[in-house]
């Protein structure tokens, strides 16, 4: 059974010293409200996932017609953050860049925080789309999305995922950079294109087999 959610923009902050089930908690909450707020975010989804649904783990559609390139949304599967992003050409040759690989600690994606299908240098099945657990691996917090270079992250900063609670850094892959707490890329969830502007989060592509419970860490 799947239903169609509607997505809450991205942008969401733990605190140091809570556990990592507080964070989840934390996260959940903090987005809900986010999307409560933000009634006029321009993606409007035909139907609103009933809370049995969500909570027994579904599979959920999510339509993307709307996410233009440089855009991330943010809706919930299982009670966690997921991030879906629309990387731009340039962000997608910046990835592909020795100045972007030699920061990061797995840029292969050796680890197992993806299923085969997204083990390329996208992290994705179409390099356009990201889609992302939004839990840092470190203890847990939800990675801020910072597309922009620059700014207060420094000069050296390309744009990427920033976690506010202790430091650590991902590039727009969601590849964790070398030198911060957290130890691993970001996950990856079982997902797949329904069409080309509809997302099935939760449910691998035909043929293939993927737990996100198999991954090292969430
Ligand atoms: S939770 Fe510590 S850096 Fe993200």
């Amino acid at each position: 059974m799947t239903d169609t959610v509607q997505p809450a923009p991205a942008g969401a902050e733990a605190h140091d010293g809570e556990t990592r089930r507080d964070f989840i908690t934390i996260a959940a909450t903090a987005i809900a409200g986010v999307g409560a707020v933000c009634a006029a975010w321009p993606l409007i989804s035909s139907m609103n996932p009933a809370e049995d649904v969500l909570a027994a783990g579904a599979p959920i559609d999510v339509d993307i017609s709307a996410v233009q390139p440089g855009q991330q949304i943010v809706v919930l599967w299982r009670s966690r953050p997921v991030f879906i992003a629309r990387r731009t050409g340039d962000e997608l040759k910046y990835l592909q860049s020795t100045q972007d690989t030699s920061n990061l600690r797995d840029p292969e994606s050796e680890v197992v925080q993806q299923p085969e299908y997204a083990k390329n240098w996208h992290r994705s099945i179409k390099p356009e789309y990201l889609v992302l657990v939004g839990i840092c691996t470190h203890l847990g917090c939800i990675p801020a999305f910072v597309p922009q270079p620059g700014g207060s992250l420094g000069s050296s900063w390309e744009g990427g995922y920033f976690c506010p609670c202790h430091g650590s850094r991902y590039d727009l892959a969601g590849r964790v950079f070398q030198g911060v707490p957290a130890p691993y890329n970001l996950p990856v969830p079982p997902h797949h294109f329904v069409s080309d502007t509809v997302i099935r989060i939760g449910e691998n592509p035909p043929g293939s087999v993927f737990d996100l419970n198999s991954v090292e860490q969430i």
